[in-house]
C-alpha cells in the first residue's frame, strides 16, 4: 500500500492565518495537522507517501522534509492549480503505480486514526473503501445514500437536497481502478473533477466500493471553530506530561501538558490544555481547551478554549479572552477603552491594543 496526501489549497476560510501559512501546518495540541495525517498512515504500516502540494508547497516542504523524522520516505507532486480531488489523483499516477493506496486530505484529524480501516482493506477484494460519518449538515460535504442491504446507492457532492446525513470523510482507499475513474469524469460546477464523482463512476460500472462507518468524531479543519474543536478532541486524547516548572503559588490540574522550558508563574492551568516549549505563563488563567505554542508569554491574563501559535505575547488584558485563533507573532495588550468580551481570529505578526476595563 502506498499513501497519498493532499495538502494544496489556499485556506480562504482561514485568512488570514493563512495569508503566511498552509492551513496543514496550523497545530492542533501544538502538532501540526499535517503532521498528524503522516503519523495516522505511518502507525497504519505504510511508509511510502505523496504529497500533492501547490501554492504553499514550499513552506510544506520545509516542514515536512524527507520523512525520516516519521521513518516514512515522501515524495512531493506538485499540482499546477486546484483542478479538485480527482485531479490530484490523475496526477499521482506515476507515484502510485498499480499499487492499493490511501487517500488523506491533509486538513482532516479523525478519532482512533486509521489502522483498522486500512487492514480492512489490504485484506478485501474491494476496489474501493469509502468512510462515512453522520453530519449536521451534509450539504457542505459529498454525500452517500445507502440501500435497505447497507451498499452504496449514489454519492453527491454538495447536494443542495441531501439524501441522507451521511459525509464522505476525507480518507479514501482505492485500486488501480480509480485511473479510469478520474479519466471517464468531467468537471463539476465548481470548475474541479470531483473524487465524489470518481467513485460513483466506479459504483455505476460495478466496481466493489465498500462504505465503511465511522463513530467517533471527525473534523476537517476548514474554518476557525473547525480548528478550536479539532483542538478540544484531540487536547482530549492527550496523555499529560510535565516538562517544565510550576512554582509553588501555581495551581495545574491533572490533565494539562507542560513542554521542555516552560515556565508557570503562580497562575491557574485547567486542562485539558498544553503549554509549549520555552513558554511563561506568569500571573494567568489558562484553559481549558487552550494551547499555547512555544516561546509565548502570557501575562496578567486569561485565555481558554483558544489557540496562540509560537511567540506570541497577550500581557495585561482585563477580559477573559475565549474561543480565538491567535497567530504567530502577535502581540496583545492593553488599551485605553473598555470591552465587554474578546474573540479574534488573528493574522501572523498581528498587534491588537486591546480597550481597558
Ligand atoms: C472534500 C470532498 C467532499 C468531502 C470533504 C471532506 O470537500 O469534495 O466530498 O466530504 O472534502 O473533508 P472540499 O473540502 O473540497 O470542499
Amino acid at each position: 500500500m502506498k499513501g497519498l496526501i493532499l495538502s494544496g489549497g489556499k485556506g480562504t476560510r482561514l485568512y488570514p492565518l493563512t495569508f503566511t501559512s498552509a492551513k496543514q501546518l496550523i497545530p492542533l495540541s501544538n502538532k501540526p495537522v499535517l503532521f498528524r495525517v503522516i503519523e495516522a498512515i505511518r502507525d497504519a504500516g505504510v511508509d511510502d507517501i505523496g504529497i500533492v502540494i501547490g501554492d504553499t508547497g514550499d513552506e510544506i516542504r520545509t516542514a515536512v522534509g524527507n520523512g525520516d523524522r516519521w521513518g516514512v520516505n515522501i515524495t512531493y507532486i506538485p499540482q499546477d492549480a486546484p483542478l479538485g480531488l480527482a485531479h490530484a489523483v490523475k496526477i499521482s499516477h506515476d507515484f502510485l503505480g498499480d499499487d492499493r493506496f490511501v487517500m488523506f486530505l491533509g486538513d482532516n484529524v479523525i478519532q482512533g486514526g486509521i489502522s483498522p480501516l486500512i487492514a480492512e482493506f489490504a485484506n478485501s477484494d474491494y476496489n474501493s473503501q469509502i468512510v462515512l460519518t453522520a453530519v449536521s449538515e451534509p450539504q457542505h460535504y459529498g454525500v452517500a445514500e445507502l440501500g435497505a442491504d447497507g451498499q452504496i446507492v449514489r454519492l453527491v457532492e454538495k447536494p443542495k437536497d441531501p439524501p441522507s446525513n451521511l459525509a464522505l470523510v476525507g480518507i479514501y482507499m482505492f485500486d488501480n481502478n480509480i485511473f479510469k475513474a478520474v479519466d471517464a469524469i468531467k468537471p463539476s460546477w465548481r470548475g474541479e473533477l470531483e473524487i465524489t464523482d470518481a467513485i460513483q463512476w466506479l459504483v455505476e460500472n460495478g466496481y466493489n466500493v465498500h462504505p465503511y462507518i465511522h463513530r467517533g468524531w471527525w473534523i476537517d479543519t476548514g474554518k476557525p471553530n473547525d480548528m478550536l474543536d479539532a483542538n478540544s478532541y484531540v487536547l482530549e486524547e492527550l496523555t499529560p506530561k510535565n516538562e517544565g516548572y510550576v512554582d509553588r503559588s501555581s495551581d495545574v490540574d491533572a490533565r494539562v501538558t507542560i513542554e521542555a522550558g516552560a515556565e508557570i508563574i503562580n497562575s491557574v492551568i485547567r486542562g485539558p490544555a498544553i503549554i509549549g516549549k520555552d513558554t511563561r505563563i506568569v500571573n494567568a488563567y489558562i484553559g481549558p481547551f487552550t494551547s499555547i505554542h512555544h516561546d509565548c508569554l502570557i501575562e496578567n491574563a486569561e485565555i481558554s478554549r483558544s489557540i496562540v501559535l509560537e511567540n506570541s505575547q497577550i500581557r495585561n488584558v482585563a477580559r477573559r479572552i475565549e474561543d480565538s485563533l491567535i497567530g504567530r507573532n502577535v502581540v496583545i495588550h492593553r488599551s485605553p477603552i473598555r470591552p465587554q468580551s474578546h474573540k479574534f481570529t488573528l493574522g501572523d505578526n498581528s498587534v491588537v491594543g486591546l480597550l481597558n476595563d
